[in-house]
């Protein structure tokens, strides 16, 4: 019997193109992500980085391109059945029902596939944001939007994803919760269980969090690589405003 491949990539992204409304938003991304790392998509306003998440969930038609996560390729199936294969998505502005619980909130993606609630994956998000916990009661909208952005995150974390995607998490949070998202991560990232794909504008988050990078500049990769080879140049030329 012949042992089964090692899996050198968690995502491939080939020649990823999308567009809107007749104009070519996405030109041909191409990115790979390794298991157990942290990558980091960054760019300006509107280059393409959360068109190129909702591309891969499935929730944007692709005219042509590749996904591939852990092997399979996910081009021809439901955004729905790619969540299920293991994309745990978490969008920018973060969809929390505001007239639900917190804990209807967290655990509404486990309801909607029929899965059951597990105590030990439920007390490690309890874990990782004591505050879900503490007000498991509350409505969603009563949280602030740190609080809520720990709730999305907690929400994806409970369908054990492979790929954890989180778009723009510290936009408008207060630093305290930037600091325990930021931890929260690097937790993650040393249990080694997923990969992480953050998408990102906060520089300085970036590179404490970071593997590798890659930059969109008007719909495609302009530079990329591992973070600690991130230059002030290409800081200048790519994401400096
Ligand atoms: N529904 C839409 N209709 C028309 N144009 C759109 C739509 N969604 C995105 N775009 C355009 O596509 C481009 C990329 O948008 P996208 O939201 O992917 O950028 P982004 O890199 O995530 O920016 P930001 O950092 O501001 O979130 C932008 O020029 C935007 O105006
Ligand atoms: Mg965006």
């Amino acid at each position: 019997m012949t042992a089964a491949p090692t899996q050198t990539e968690n995502l491939t992204i080939a020649n990823l193109r999308v567009s809107i409304g007749g104009s070519a938003i996405l030109r041909g991304v191409t990115l790979t992500i390794r298991p157990q790392t942290v990558f980091c998509l960054m760019g300006r306003n509107g280059v393409g980085k959360s068109t190129t998440l909702k591309a891969l969930m499935g929730l944007l038609p692709a005219d042509s391109g590749k996904i591939n996560l852990e092997g399979t390729p996910l081009d021809r199936i439901s955004s729905a059945e790619r969540a299920r294969l293991g994309l745990g998505y978490v969008p920018q502005g973060r969809d929390i029902f505001p007239h639900l619980t917190v804990e209807e909130n967290l655990f509404i993606g486990l309801n909607a596939r029929g899965q059951k609630r597990d105590s030990a994956q439920t007390d490690r998000i309890y874990t990782l944001f004591p505050i879900i916990k503490e007000f498991l009661h509350r409505k969603g909208g009563m949280l602030s939007g740190g609080q809520q952005q720990q709730l999305a995150i907690g929400r994806a974390l409970l369908t054990r994803p492979k790929l954890l995607i989180l778009d723009e998490p510290t936009e408008g949070i207060q630093p305290n919760i930037i600091d325990q998202i930021g931890d929260a991560i690097k937790m993650l990232r040393a249990e080694g269980e997923m990969s992480i794909l953050l998408v990102e504008q906060y520089l300085d988050f970036c590179k404490e969090l970071g593997d590798d990078y890659a930059i969109l500049e008007r719909g495609a990769v302009a530079a990329s690589g591992k973070m600690s080879g991130l230059t002030e140049e290409i800081v200048k030329e790519f994401l400096t405003v």
